[in-house]
């Protein structure tokens, strides 16, 4: 428990290098391990979500080495890992998990998996039904959950699958089996989810088709080991974006952010809502990469829809907490994918702002937001994270404008994707 610090009159003030990004970090471990020889991946964040994809790999078997500059990863090829002794923990990781349901699909030997009673409770079957159609095998709670096991098995089959939701952990999971299974897999979004599996392919000398929302693999020979440069976390960088354009005097640049162009939702958002973000972007191969600046602004309130969900997904809490401070209503629709993250973070979000005075309501599938309500509480407050990473920050930044004392409960969910927050947060309180 701890409490929340406010901003100053002075606002927000410097420059910041958030940490690496979570989905580019699982990914080049898991491309690390399957390649073959060296990975060498920089910038790599060591939270711990992807610290149990690490372990899962070592109890597999991986050589992987890692110190504060780099992670290098011995790649033992598709479908060489050692049985492990123990059952593969997947902490509060739903990344692990799904990417690694499919990766390990076609194994032979049977391996047990499990997680913390937050993943517990968050569905499997849109991944093991497809994995299944494909001919893997696994062993559920009530055939939707972990502790589970994917079953002994030496064939998979290539299918077409057309995505009822649109999920990149879905869309991965499926393409990390289709590079192990014979004949062609294809899998056809109607909204395209982030894209980092596809380019991480490509970059490690697979073959993929890409025709559209239309992606195409077949079974990979080789893989090559690859250098890595892990950008930095647009998720992560969301939070001190809206914390500059929230606060009043502010002016915040993030350094080297992650601008893949199917996970820059939050930045179109919030330009949509009336906000000016600088973006200088660098020239690299790979990944795009960015300097984003922001200072504090007025917003308006906006319409966001199921077509702009899967490109800020994982950032409409933030979002939610900028629309409190916006002119007008802001809602929020088609994002019913947010009732099974680390949290019903529908429920989360509203139920923790409320308490801060925010003027917030709860749809079976968004919100509605009344903005322009000044945050504050009658005395003090007490938040609480659910153990959900981003409720944690995003209630760490609506604590810099609330008026009144606001303690914040399990604030160490956070070190899921973001350990040194509350320090970098710190650092910019001037
Ligand atoms: C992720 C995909 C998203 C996102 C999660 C990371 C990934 O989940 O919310 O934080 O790395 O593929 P869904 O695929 O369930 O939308």
């Amino acid at each position: 428990m701890i409490k929340l610090q406010k901003a100053t009159q002075k606002g927000l003030h410097g420059e910041l290098l958030v940490p690496g990004d979570k989905s580019i970090s699982h990914r080049a471990l898991m491309f690390g391990a399957i390649a073959e020889g060296k990975t060498e991946i920089k910038n790599f964040l060591t939270s711990a979500d992807v610290l149990h994809t690490m372990g899962v790999f070592k109890s597999l078997g991986v050589d992987i080495d890692y110190n504060d500059e780099r992670v290098l990863v011995n790649g033992r090829g598709l479908g060489h890992f050692n049985q492990p002794n123990q059952a593969l923990d997947m902490g509060n990781s739903g990344t692990s998990t799904r990417l690694l349901m499919g990766l390990l699909s076609r194994q032979p030997f049977d391996l047990a998996i499990f997680g913390d009673a937050s993943l517990s409770k968050r569905p499997l079957n849109r991944v093991s039904e497809p994995l299944k159609q494909m001919g893997a095998k696994f062993e559920l709670s009530q055939d939707n959950y972990l502790p589970g096991v994917i079953q002994a098995n030496n064939t998979l089959h290539g299918i077409t699958y057309q995505m009822p939701v649109a999920s990149a952990q879905v869309k991965s999971a499926i393409l990390l089996a289709g590079m192990q299974a014979e004949g062609e897999t294809t899998v056809i979004e109607t909204i395209k989810s982030r894209d980092h599996t596809e380019r991480m392919l490509q970059q490690f000398g697979g073959h993929i088709q890409i025709d559209g929302n239309q992606i195409t693999v077949t079974q990979q020979e080789r893989l090559l080991g690859q250098q890595v440069l892990v950008p930095s976390d647009i998720s992560s960088a969301a939070f001190f974006i809206v914390a500059a354009l929230i606060t009043p005097h502010s002016e915040i640049t993030l350094k080297n952010v992650g601008v893949n162009p199917t996970r820059i939702g939050v930045l179109t958002l919030l330009e949509r809502m009336g906000a000016i973000i600088e973006i200088h972007q660098h020239d690299t191969i790979g990944e795009p990469i960015a300097d984003i600046t922001v200072r504090s602004q007025d917003l308006q309130g906006i319409n966001i829809t199921a077509a702009d969900i899967p490109s800020a997904v994982d950032e409409l809490p933030i979002l939610a907490l900028a629309a409190t401070q916006a002119s007008g209503d802001t809602v929020i629709s088609g994002a019913e994918e947010l009732r099974v993250k680390e949290t019903d973070r529908i429920a989360t979000v509203v139920t923790e702002l409320k308490k801060l005075g925010a003027n917030i309501e709860e749809t079976s599938d968004g919100m509605i937001i009344h903005g322009g309500t000044p945050l504050q509480t009658k005395v003090s407050a007490t938040v609480n994270s659910h153990g959900d990473h981003r409720i944690g920050m995003m209630l760490a930044v609506a604590g810099l404008i609330t008026a009144g004392d606001v303690t914040l409960q399990d604030e160490l969910a956070m070190a899921v994707s973001y350990p040194e927050f509350l320090s970098d947060l710190k650092q910019v309180i001037s």
